[in-house]
């Protein structure tokens, strides 16, 4: 587990010693992004997506990836004094929420509405974001549930990455099943979430978190 404070995310410059044989000072600048992974899940399974794009995201060299339940977002989380430090300390959020009713859960909803004290100073202007959304059935009205994540990531002058995953058929083992471009979607079926969503969307998810990751370290 990585303990290093926030600061030495933000353009950490390594100057050391020269080793090699010309005894020139060696000037290493290591950046490293740190992208926040904010969920909610009601009943496990998009707590389980989440783990996966986090699981992609990390993936990728020169990132640190927190997750964040938005419900527990007043707690510390690792070294932050608490969810809204950590997400102040990010490059990225991924926004994640089951769709219910055809939108965010309400618990999703809660942190959205309090993240107006944020939106007030436009604390998040210019972070990248990008969402993500679960359900049971096939449609369900995720695309609601997305354009919902994408307003509220406009709302606080972020820059929307997309899912970036290409449709590669239409079986559950495919990846991008559901031809969603605008954010990650999966589906789960009522078992538990060790069970379900299929392998083609955990790949997806996979993909998904490593391609937001590598944008991220490359802009
Ligand atoms: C209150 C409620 C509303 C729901 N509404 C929808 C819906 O609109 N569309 C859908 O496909 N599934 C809907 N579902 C099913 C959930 O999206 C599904 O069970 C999902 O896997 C739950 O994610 P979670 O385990 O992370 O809470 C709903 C479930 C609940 C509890």
């Amino acid at each position: 587990m990585n303990t290093r404070g926030k600061r030495n995310f933000k353009n950490r410059t390594v100057v050391s010693p020269d080793t090699s044989p010309t005894s020139k000072l060696r000037v290493e600048l290591t950046r490293m992004k740190l992208i926040a992974i904010a969920f909610h899940s009601g009943y496990g399974h998009t707590a389980k997506v989440a783990g996966i794009v986090a699981e992609g995201a990390a993936s990728v060299e020169g990132t640190r990836v927190v997750s964040l339940a938005v419900d527990k977002v007043e707690e510390p989380i690792e070294e932050f004094a608490n969810g809204w430090d950590l997400l102040q300390a990010a490059d990225a959020i991924i926004f994640g929420t089951p769709t219910y009713m055809g939108g965010p859960s309400a618990p999703f909803k809660v942190f959205a509405d309090a993240s107006s004290k944020v939106w007030f100073g436009q604390g998040w202007k210019d972070k990248y974001a990008a969402g993500f959304t679960n359900s049971l059935t096939l449609s369900g009205d995720k695309s609601s549930t997305l354009t919902y994540l994408f307003t509220l990531a406009s709302q606080h002058s972020m820059v929307w990455i997309s899912q970036g995953v290409p449709h590669e058929g239409l079986t559950p083992e495919s990846v991008n099943r559901f031809g969603a471009w605008s954010g990650l979607m999966t589906q789960s079926d009522n078992l538990p979430p060790e069970q379900t969503p299929s392998e083609g969307d955990i790949e997806t998810a996979k993909r998904f978190g490593a391609r937001i990751a590598t944008f991220v370290v490359n802009h």
